[in-house]
């Protein structure tokens, strides 16, 4: 007999906590969580597997198919925008070749169990991109089926899974069968930059917010790869935890696309240094630039359009940007480095 559970891919990244922490107080979910290193002490007793490998493992995606009955897969597994562009062929292979074993496991899981899997995919702004800034600054607030011009590497792995999510949902169904006999229900959301008060991301392009916040409160000084006037959309780890369960739990009939945009605030970098000095006044927060990065982040939107979400699954942030500095942020930073 195999077990029913539902997996989580990546799950030591940022993400990935988040997730754990919201979905073991569900009661009667089996979490399976896999990723390359072992689990932090913080998450580990949330789990009830624990697995170090490899996503380009085919025996290990052939172990679980055979040891476990999923009913959702989290893949969140994925190489970030800025490590990406250092190693466009791994990123290619993690994000890509990664996702389509994911897929091909949800596919045989569908298959064996004789219904859809739910999958998640995070995908990202990246997805989008401008020719300069003079077209994302006219843009404004850009809908999900606009600019899908991606310029960087993790831009084009994320848009192409996208796709393959598509196509696996629609390509792989029995024969005349209905939508609910679908053996793959995937969805996705284009995340904005995210912001956590426990954990900093590693290798992407909007870290440069939570960085600064994060060196405020341990009152170290920090130099801003970006120029002040940049500008993308943000949102709390917590409100990216309750979009991931929402979406994931709507109604079907509900959901009239695969992928979704969703955002909180969309501050300049200038505007969050203000924000974070009138929280930590000695803060010391300078600019210097980083061309790599700073092209990257410009052919990002300034904000993005998240009315389909809001109509389909009823998206609403918790928090704003002041409310996510007062209620989330600064009490968790202040509890975490007290020392
Ligand atoms: N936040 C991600 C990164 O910067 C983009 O999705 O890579």
């Amino acid at each position: 007999m195999r077990k029913s559970a539902i997996l989580i891919t990546g799950a030591n990244g940022e993400m990935g906590h988040g997730l754990i922490g919201a979905l073991h107080q569900k009661n009667n979910v089996n979490i399976v969580a896999l990723d390359l290193n072992p689990l932090d002490g913080s998450i580990s007793a949330l789990v009830n597997e624990e697995l170090m490998g490899n996503i380009l493992d085919q025996s290990l995606i052939e172990q679980l198919n055979g040891e476990y009955e999923f009913d959702t897969i989290y893949h969140l597994a994925a190489i970030l925008s800025t490590r990406a562009e250092f190693s466009p062929q791994s990123a290619h292979d993690v994000n890509v070749g990664g996702t389509l074993n994911l897929l091909n496991l949800a596919l045989e899981q569908g298959r064996s169990q004789g219904r859809s899997v739910k999958f998640f995919f995070p995908s990202s702004i990246a997805v989008y991109g401008f020719s300069g800034l003079d077209e994302k600054n006219s843009s404004g607030a850009i809908k999900e089926d606009s600019f899908r011009n991606p310029s960087t590497i993790y831009g084009c792995n994320k848009l192409y899974c996208e796709h393959l999510g598509n196509y696996y949902t629609n390509n792989y169904q029995r024969l005349g069968a209905e939508l609910h006999h679908r053996y793959i229900d995937f969805r996705s959301i284009r995340f904005p930059g995210i912001i956590s008060s426990k954990t900093i991301p590693a290798g992407g392009t909007s870290d440069y917010i939570p960085e600064m916040l994060h060196a405020a409160a341990k009152g170290k000084s920090y130099k801003c790869f970006v120029r002040e006037d940049t500008q993308i959309p943000f949102m709390t780890m917590p409100d990216a935890i309750q979009a991931i369960t929402h979406l994931m739990s709507a109604p079907k009939d509900n959901i009239s696309r695969t992928v979704y945009n969703i955002r909180s605030f969309s501050p300049t970098a200038e505007e969050f240094r203000q924000k974070v000095l009138e929280h930590y006044p000695k803060a010391q927060i300078d600019y210097e630039i980083s061309e790599k990065r700073q092209k990257m982040v410009d052919s990002w939107p300034a904000d993005t359009d998240d009315s389909m979400a809001k109509n389909d699954w009823n998206w609403a942030p918790a928090f704003n940007l002041d409310l996510g500095m007062k209620d989330y942020l600064i009490p968790d930073l202040q509890q975490m480095y007290k020392n």
